[in-house]
C-alpha cells in the first residue's frame, strides 16, 4: 500500500522536495486569492499602527529636550503639543491595532473555513480507491490535526508576526533618523543576534519535525489500539500495548523538554544581548552627553529604542515553529487536494431507458495499483434477472468483480456492460439508481432506522418504509426497539446486533428497487435460525432483478439460479447449483464438506 507522493516520508529528494512545496505554494496562493484585497488594507493598517507606536519615544525625546526647557521658560505650548502628540498617537495605535486584530481574525477563519471544506469536498469525491489505499486515520489527521496547526498560526502567530517585522523595522528606522551613532551600537548587536537566530533555527527545527514524529506515532499508536481494543482484549496484548505506549510516550516527553529548552537558551540569550547593547549606548551617549553633543531626551529615547528592538524576537521565534508545523501540514493536505478521482464522470452521458439489467465482461482485465494481475481476460454474461452467487477461496476476486459492477473501479482492460451500456458511459446518479450494493459493513449513519431505510429512497412514506422493513423480515424487531421506526440507532436501547444491522441495510436495497443488486457477504454476520429467517425476505429481495450475491454459506448459495466457481480470477465452474452438486468438481466437494459439518 502506497500513500499519496512526498505524504509522511520524512527524507525526500531534490525533486521531489521541490514538487512538494510548488504544490503547497499553489495552494497557499489559491487560498489567499480570494482575500487579498482585505488582506493589502489590513496590512496598510498595520504599517500604520507600527509607525505609530514607534512615534513614542521620539515624541518623549521632543518633550525632554525642547518642550521641558521651554516650560521652564514659562511656554507652556510645546509640552501640551508633545504631551498630546504621545496620547494621540497612543490613542491611535491603541485603536488601529484593535482594529487589525479584528479584522485579520476574521480573513484567517475564512481562509480557515475554505480549506476546511475543500478537504470535505475532496475526500468525498475521491473514488474508492483513494480510500482503499489512504487510510481513514490519515484523512481524520488532515481534517483535525493538519487544519488545527494551519489555525494555530493563523490565529495568533501569523498576526504577531507582520506586526513585530514591522515593528522592528520602524524601530531600527527611527533610532537611525535619532541618532546614528546609537544606531551602530544597535548595528553590531546584530552579529551576535544573527548567531543566536540561526542556533535557535536549525536546532528548532530538527527537534520540533522529531517532537511532530513523536506526537504522530503517539497518536497513531492510541488510535490504532483503541480502533482494536476487542482484538487487544482477546489476545491479551495490553501488557505489550502499556509497555510500547509508555516508551513513545516517554520520547515524546523527553523531545518535548529538548524544545522547550531550547527556548531557555532563546530567552535569556535575547535579554542578555539587548542589555548589552542599551548599556553600550548608554555608556557612549552619556559621555556625548557630557561632552554637549546630545540631548538627555535623544539619549533617553535611543535607549528605550534599542531595547524594545528586542522585543518582538522571542514571538518571531515561537512563530517560526508554529510555521514550520502549519507548512508540512499545509504540504500534506495538499496532497489530498491534488488527488484525481480515479472513475470519471462520462463526458457525454447515456440515457438509460427501460433496464432489463445484463451485465456483460468483454474481456476485463484487472489490477489494483499494486500491479498484481487479478482479473485476466474475463468473460462473463450474467442474464436480466438472473440470481448468481459468486464462490470460492479468499482472494480469489469475488470482491473485485463486485466492485466492477458497481464501478468502484474502472477496468484495466475491457469493459463492462450494463444492457449493452459501457458502465463508463452511465452518470453516476443513474447508475447509482440501477446498481446498488450491500455489504458485510451494513453501515448505519446517525439518526432513526426509519431515516436509515429511507436512504435508498429519499422520497419514501412511511408505509414504504415499513413495507420494505417487511419484505425482508426487519419489521418484527424494529417493533420491539424503544421507539420502534423512529429509535435513534446511536441513542442507547437503539444500538442493533450486526445481524439486525444487515437486515436495516437489506431494507435500505429493496426500497431503492435497483435493476442490478450486490450482495457481498451480507449474510455473513447473521447466524444459522436468522439466516433461516431472512432467506425468505431474501428471495423477495433479489426476486425480479439480476442479483450477484457473494457468501460462504452453502445455504444462501442454493438460492441462486446459477454458480460461478472462481479460482485466481478465473471461471472454473459455472452451472446450476443442483447440476454442480451433482457433478464432481470443486463446489461438489465444498458441497460434501459443508453437509458433513451439519451433521
Ligand atoms: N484495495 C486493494 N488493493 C490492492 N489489492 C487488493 C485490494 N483489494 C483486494 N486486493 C487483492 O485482490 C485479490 C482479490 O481480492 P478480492 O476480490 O477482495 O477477493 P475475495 O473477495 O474473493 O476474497 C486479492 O489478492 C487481494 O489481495
Ligand atoms: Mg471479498
Amino acid at each position: 500500500m502506497q500513500g499519496v507522493k512526498g505524504e509522511d516520508k520524512i527524507i525526500l529528494d531534490k525533486a521531489e522536495s521541490k514538487a512538494l512545496k510548488l504544490r503547497s505554494r499553489a495552494l497557499l496562493f489559491s487560498l489567499i486569492h480570494p482575500v487579498r484585497s482585505r488582506l493589502v488594507l489590513s496590512l496598510f493598517v498595520v504599517i500604520l499602527s507600527q509607525m505609530l507606536r514607534v512615534a513614542g519615544p521620539a515624541l518623549i525625546a521632543l518633550g525632554i529636550d525642547w518642550a521641558l526647557p521651554a516650560a521652564i521658560r514659562q511656554e507652556t505650548t510645546p509640552l501640551f503639543l508633545v504631551v498630546g502628540g504621545y496620547l494621540f498617537a497612543a490613542l491611535a495605535t491603541a485603536s488601529l491595532i484593535s482594529w487589525f486584530l479584528r479584522f485579520a481574525a476574521k480573513i484567517n477563519q475564512d481562509v480557515l473555513l475554505d480549506l476546511r471544506q475543500r478537504i470535505f469536498k475532496q475526500t468525498q469525491r475521491l473514488s474508492i480507491e483513494f480510500h482503499e489505499k489512504y487510510t481513514s486515520g490519515r484523512v481524520i489527521a488532515r481534517q483535525t490535526s493538519d487544519l488545527d496547526a494551519i489555525k494555530e498560526l493563523l490565529a495568533s502567530g501569523g498576526n504577531e508576526m507582520i506586526a513585530g517585522v514591522f515593528y522592528m523595522l520602524f524601530t531600527a528606522s527611527a533610532l537611525f533618523l535619532l541618532d546614528p551613532s546609537s544606531f551602530g551600537i544597535l548595528a553590531i548587536s546584530w552579529i551576535p543576534l544573527f548567531f543566536l537566530t540561526k542556533w535557535f533555527q536549525v536546532n528548532s527545527r530538527l527537534k520540533f519535525r522529531q517532537s511532530r514524529v513523536a506526537s504522530a506515532s503517539l497518536i497513531v499508536n492510541f488510535v490504532e489500539t483503541m480502533t482494536g481494543i476487542r482484538a487487544v482484549k482477546a489476545f491479551r496484548k495490553e501488557k505489550a500495548n502499556q509497555s510500547l505506549y509508555e516508551i513513545l510516550s516517554e520520547e515524546y516527553r523527553d523531545v518535548t523538554v529538548k524544545v522547550i529548552q531550547l527556548f531557555g537558551y532563546f530567552g535569556p540569550g535575547l535579554l542578555l544581548i539587548g542589555n548589552m547593547t542599551v548599556a553600550t549606548i548608554l555608556l557612549f551617549g552619556g559621555t556625548r552627553v557630557l561632552q554637549g553633543e546630545l540631548g538627555i531626551g535623544v539619549l533617553t529615547a535611543a535607549i528605550i529604542y534599542a531595547r524594545r528592538f528586542f522585543d518582538p524576537m522571542e514571538n518571531l521565534a515561537m512563530f517560526y515553529n508554529s510555521y514550520q508545523s502549519a507548512n508540512s501540514s499545509l504540504e500534506k493536505i495538499s496532497g489530498v487536494l491534488q488527488e484525481k478521482p480515479t472513475v470519471l464522470e462520462p463526458k457525454a452521458s447515456t440515457k438509460l431507458g427501460e433496464i432489463e439489467g445484463r451485465i456483460t465482461f468483454n474481456n476485463v482485465s484487472f489490477n489494483y495499483s499494486n500491479e498484481v494481475k487479478v482479473l485476466k481476460d474475463l468473460k462473463l454474461e450474467i442474464l436480466p434477472g438472473q440470481t448468481v452467487a459468486l464462490v470460492g477461496t479468499t482472494g480469489a476476486g469475488k470482491s473485485t468483480i463486485a466492485k466492477l459492477v458497481a464501478r468502484f473501479y474502472d477496468p484495466t482492460a475491457g469493459e463492462v456492460l450494463l444492457d449493452e451500456i459501457n458502465l463508463q458511459n452511465i452518470s453516476s446518479t443513474d447508475l447509482r439508481k440501477t446498481v446498488v450494493m450491500v455489504t458485510q459493513e451494513a453501515y448505519l449513519f446517525s439518526g432513526s432506522v426509519a431515516e436509515n431505510i429511507a436512504l435508498g429512497k429519499p422520497s419514501a412514506t412511511p408505509e414504504e418504509i415499513e413495507a420494505a422493513a417487511k419484505a425482508v423480515g426487519a419489521h418484527d424487531f424494529i417493533m420491539e426497539l424503544p421507539d420502534g421506526y423512529s429509535t435513534d440507532v446511536n441513542k442507547r436501547g437503539g444500538r442493533v446486533s450486526s445481524g439486525q444491522r444487515q437486515l436495516i441495510s437489506f431494507a435500505r436495497a429493496f426500497i431503492a428497487d435497483p435493476a442490478v443488486l450486490i450482495l457481498d457477504e451480507a449474510t455473513s454476520s447473521l447466524d444459522v435460525p436468522s439466516e433461516r429467517l431472512v432467506q425468505q425476505g431474501l428471495k423477495t429481495l433479489l426476486n425480479s432483478r439480476t442479483a450477484i450475491i457473494i457468501a460462504h454459506r452453502l445455504s444462501t448459495v442454493a438460492i441462486a439460479d446459477r454458480v460461478l466457481v472462481l479460482e485466481h480470477g478465473q471461471v472454473i465452474e459455472d452451472d446450476t447449483p443442483e447440476k454442480l452438486i451433482s457433478g464432481t468438481g470443486k463446489f461438489s466437494k465444498m458441497h460434501k464438506a459443508w453437509r458433513d459439518s451439519l451433521v
